[in-house]
């Protein structure tokens, strides 16, 4: 049995929905299991079992928020079992991928034996600046496919 945290902040909702949504695609798979929680919810222990995290922000500015930035930096001193990991984002269209891209790096920098288990998901939220979506219709099963995804991944590693 394969281990999940999915841990992401939000403002308005989306990036919870889209944290939601990619559990419901793991829990689909036989024999996972799969913890959701807001960043600053998650206590981590050395002796937690997560083999596999999965972290989650909305894109404010071209990166991801500082709750978010600050849960990755602690992240190396407690999990002791964590060997591999995947991001997503929320966004509007000019800035896809960026805070995946920016969560990415510093994921690299802070824990370079972290194995990215996929490339990062981006998921477009309707509207301009500073916008409460909601999430566009057409990239609402991308959440759930990445959910089976990252544990088909996972387990050939
Ligand atoms: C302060 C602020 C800054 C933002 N900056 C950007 C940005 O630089 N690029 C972008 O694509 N979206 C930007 N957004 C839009 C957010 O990405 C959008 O509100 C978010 O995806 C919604 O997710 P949430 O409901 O989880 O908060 C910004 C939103 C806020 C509130």
């Amino acid at each position: 049995m394969v281990k999940i945290l999915i841990a992401y902040d939000t403002k308005y909702g989306n990036t919870e929905k889209v944290a939601k949504l990619i559990a419901e695609g793991i829990s689909s798979t036989e024999g996972n299991e799969v913890i959701v929680k807001n960043v600053k919810e998650v206590k981590l222990k050395k002796e937690d079992s997560y083999e596999l995290i999965v972290i989650g922000s909305p894109n404010h500015f071209g990166r991801h928020i500082g709750s978010v930035k600050k849960f990755i930096n602690k992240l190396p001193k407690s999990q002791l079992k964590l060997k591999a990991y995947a991001v997503f984002d929320t966004c509007i269209t000019p800035d896809f991928e960026k805070a995946v891209k920016a969560m990415e790096r510093q994921i690299s920098e802070t824990m370079p034996n972290l194995i990215k288990v996929s490339p990062g998901l981006s998921i477009k939220v309707e509207g301009i600046g500073a916008s409460k979506g909601p999430i566009v219709d057409e990239d609402l099963p991308k959440c759930k496919e990445f959910g089976i995804k990252l544990i088909q991944e996972y387990k050939s590693l």
